[in-house]
């Protein structure tokens, strides 16, 4: 058939990324992860000691950064101004302050024209908080992937190993508050599209998730 749009929107630790890059590895499609977009601004603006509350700032050092996405066999690495700032964006103190550059107009506006740029010729799995609703509301397959605040956290935890440096219980308080500004802010929230497919991966194993969506996507194509 031919290639589609699919759209996995859903909050923080529900496996998004996972499902996202095998899904497109099924279908030989492009992965789009979005949220590293938004921590590469919120990376570079620490790195430039540019206060996260500042919004003018921050929305212009949004619209001058030039970000690039590229594919690679884990996932996809992130380039901006000509440099690889993959191993910046998984930071404790990136996590902790990706929603409030998140919510500005500004950094909202610019993500989401680079991102429909990438979606334009079409077989791109994106996955995000606002993707089927406001980035590519005409996407064919949407998906709302959930999970408990207490799996989507143990998930996390695992995921850092022995070399986790925070507690499970701030992990899950960290997740917890970012889910909370990202449901709240004004401008396009972390919401389930009326049109998305519902899908709690709590207690699922990932490949089930991912041939259904697969699935899915070669009926809609
Ligand atoms: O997906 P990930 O957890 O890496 O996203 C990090 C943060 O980026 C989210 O908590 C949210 O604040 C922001 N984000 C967003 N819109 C998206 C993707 C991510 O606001 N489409």
């Amino acid at each position: 058939g031919h290639p589609i749009n699919i759209a996995i929107d859903g909050p923080a630790g529900a496996g998004k990324s996972t499902v996202a890059r095998l899904v497109a590895s099924a279908l030989r499609y492009v992965y789009v992860d979005t949220g590293a977009m938004y921590r590469a601004v919120t990376a570079i603006a620490l790195e430039r000691g540019i206060p996260v509350l500042d919004e003018i700032s921050i929305g212009r050092l949004a619209e001058e950064l030039d970000i690039r996405l590229q594919p690679d066999e884990d996932g996809q690495r992130v380039w901006t101004d000509g440099r690889d700032v993959t191993s910046m964006l998984r930071t404790h103190e990136v996590n902790r302050n990706v929603s409030q550059v998140s919510s500005y107009e500004a950094v909202r506006l610019r993500m989401a024209e680079l991102q429909r740029r990438m979606a334009k010729e079409k077989g791109v799995v994106m996955d995000g908080r606002d993707i089927g609703t406001h980035v590519l509301p005409d996407a064919e397959l949407k998906i709302f992937l959930t999970a408990t605040p207490r799996e989507r956290a143990l998930r996390r935890f695992r995921e850092l190993g022995d070399d986790a440096d925070i507690t499970l219980e701030q992990l899950e308080h960290d997740i917890a508050e970012r889910d909370r500004m990202d449901r709240e802010r004004a401008i396009a929230p972390l919401l389930q599209a009326p049109d998305a497919k519902l899908v709690d991966s709590t207690g699922l194993a990932i490949e089930r998730i991912v041939d259904d969506i697969a699935r899915w996507a070669r009926a809609a194509s």
